[in-house]
């Protein structure tokens, strides 16, 4: 065994011991996410650094071709390290999962990989210093489709100042050439239950999307 395949044995048993790898191009997109997780642990262009308990860069499959982007991560992702497994983490596990994929085989993470204080929102100089992570995890998992979850991340990826609830339901190109369909953020759906049918009509239009149903 030559040293880079013992290096990715390593890392997935170390990191990632419940995800398939098998090509080269996925040992690849492996490296290039370990390195930027790297980076992204290192960073210290803003505060949020110092008084979150742990990263939070992403979950799921990165050859997933279908990406979903949050805002920030909340008290329980900043405890477990993980994006979206509180509650409203929780609703959008039950949703992708009625509507045929495994949470396992999408790719999720948030637009900052520290928790915001309070979880107050993210301020547009956190934004501007850990959106470049973003862009390359994007860049890295080339993804047939993102969904952009509530506000932020709907605003940053089409670079709009139009709320969500004008944008929500309809892909649009984005001027980083990804296709974007944005829906509400789960956690303003917990708070609005009435949001909660545009909200499984939207994942579910991301789902087909995938097999051309859209
Ligand atoms: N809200 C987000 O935007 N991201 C998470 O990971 C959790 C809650």
């Amino acid at each position: 065994m030559n040293l880079k395949d013992k290096l990715i044995n390593y890392l997935k048993e170390e990191f990632i011991s419940s995800v398939e790898i098998n090509d080269s191009s996925s040992d690849e997109k492996f490296l290039r996410l370990e390195e930027l997780k790297r980076k992204t642990l290192e960073c210290k262009k803003c505060n949020l650094y110092k008084t979150a308990t742990n990263l939070v860069f992403s979950d799921g499959d990165y050859n997933a071709e279908l990406v979903f982007v949050g805002e920030a991560p909340g008290e329980d992702e900043d405890l477990q390290g993980k994006p979206f497994v509180g509650r409203a983490g929780k609703l959008l596990t039950a949703t992708i999962e009625e509507f045929g994929l495994k949470r396992q085989q999408v790719y999720i993470c948030n637009i900052l990989k520290h928790r915001p204080p309070e979880n107050r929102n993210p301020e547009p100089e956190e934004v501007a210093v850990c959106s470049p992570f973003l862009l390359e995890q994007l860049t890295i998992i080339k993804p047939k489709l993102i969904v952009t979850l509530g506000n932020f991340s709907t605003r940053f990826l089409l670079d709009t100042k139009d709320g969500i609830s004008k944008l929500r339901g309809t892909c649009k190109k984005s001027p980083y050439d990804y296709m974007v369909l944005p829906t509400y953020h789960p956690a303003a759906v917990l708070r609005n239950m009435n949001l909660l049918t545009e909200f499984r009509e939207d994942i579910k239009k991301a789902i087909s999307y995938l097999s051309g149903k859209v």
